[in-house]
């Protein structure tokens, strides 16, 4: 059967449900940054980012079409992604608004490839894009690795997104914790603009 006759034939998904499903894969967060044509750095909160392939070295995320910043990461074309830490949840929440100036109190810098880095951030990944391809309501960007870092001596731990949520991972898995089967203790609710 042809790909756009089973399209036609895909029942229809209730947007709730794919969303409730969807929520059940667990990820970590970045923020994907980038400096605009005047030079003001932009940036949005991305769950939707995956390492693609070691050789060459890409990555992919995922924005949605209406995204003012991947307007402005697609201008630049060049972008960084920010692995965030736990204890950058504030952070998170601010780039995933459309506040105006997301990077107030934010430390950051900008890098010699000319991307924004955030300063207290797990890992962060340069690229520049590769390509881009239709995802429906979403681009699918391809980036190529130009640099890459992870946190000095890093003991961190990452800020995880799950069923809506913000959480964390357990800080040593051998130590006793009486709220370890109590996964409400680690989920921490989401404004407004919650993603999915
Ligand atoms: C945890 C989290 C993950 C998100 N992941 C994505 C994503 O993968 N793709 C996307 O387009 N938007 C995602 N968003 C929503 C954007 O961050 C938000 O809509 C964006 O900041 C809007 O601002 P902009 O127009 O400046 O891009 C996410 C938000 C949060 C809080």
């Amino acid at each position: 059967m042809a790909a756009t006759d089973m399209t036609e034939q895909t029942p229809a998904i209730d947007g709730r449900q794919f969303r409730n499903v969807l929520g059940q894969f667990c990820t970590g967060i970045t923020v994907i940054t980038a400096l605009d044509p005047e030079g003001e750095p932009i940036g949005f909160a991305c769950q939707s980012f995956a390492a693609l392939s070691l050789d060459p070295p890409l990555v992919l995320f995922c924005p949605t079409k209406g995204s003012r910043s991947w307007a402005a990461i697609e201008a630049a074309g060049k972008f960084c992604v920010n692995v965030l830490a736990e204890e950058q949840q504030p952070t998170c929440a601010r780039f995933g608004s459309r506040e105006a100036d997301k990077f107030a109190g934010v430390p950051w810098h900008t890098s010699e490839l000319g991307v924004p880095v955030l300063d207290d951030s797990l890992a962060t990944i340069e690229c520049t894009v590769d390509s881009v391809v239709d995802g429906g309501d979403h681009y699918i960007v391809i980036g190529r690795v130009r640099s890459l870092a992870e946190s000095a001596g890093t003991n961190g731990r990452p800020l995880l997104f799950y069923r809506g949520q913000y959480t964390g991972i357990e800080p040593d898995k051998t130590t006793p914790a009486p709220w370890r089967a109590d996964l409400d203790h680690f989920l921490t609710t989401t404004s407004l603009d919650t993603w999915l």
